[in-house]
């Protein structure tokens, strides 16, 4: 486990009809969600994410079928499994992601706490990594 990261378990309200989940901010969600996006139609085999971002915070939720998160803070790696509608994965700033393993069918949710800003993205391993620690110091 690595501090940025956390499971979170989502409210669930289920009943005959099915199941049903919220992601309440302040409540579910530390944040302020002003941005959601959803990948999905993933070729087997494909990765995902690779990137860390600088102040953008996220809540990543499985909300079909089922995929991995490698996670990476520049000093510990994790991996979480997500695979049910009522479980998310807070990812704080500076975590560099690895989306992999994803079921055929899966789509993922990503709710973002900032517009997008390609600015916000680390997309480079080395750089990441030499920042992480610059700012972990
Ligand atoms: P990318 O960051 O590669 O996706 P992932 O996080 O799954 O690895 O984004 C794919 C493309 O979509 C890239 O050209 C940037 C664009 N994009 C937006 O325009 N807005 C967004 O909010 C996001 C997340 C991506």
């Amino acid at each position: 486990r690595i501090d940025p990261c956390r499971l979170v378990d989502l409210s669930e309200h289920a009943d005959d009809r099915g199941r049903l989940t919220v992601v309440q901010p302040g409540r579910d969600v530390g944040f302020e969600v002003r941005r959601a996006f959803y990948i999905h139609d993933i070729p087997d085999g494909a990765e995902r994410g690779a990137h860390g971002h600088r102040r953008e915070r996220q809540l990543i939720i499985a909300v079909h079928g089922g995929f991995e998160v490698v996670a990476y803070d520049g000093f510990r790696r994790a991996s979480f499994v997500l695979d049910n509608p009522s479980l998310g994965l807070y990812v704080g700033p500076m975590v560099w992601c690895e989306m992999t393993g994803f079921a055929p069918g899966s789509v993922g949710l990503v709710l973002a706490s900032q517009e997008y800003d390609e600015a916000d993205y680390c997309r480079d391993y080395d750089e990441f990594c030499e920042d992480a620690r610059i700012l972990a110091a």
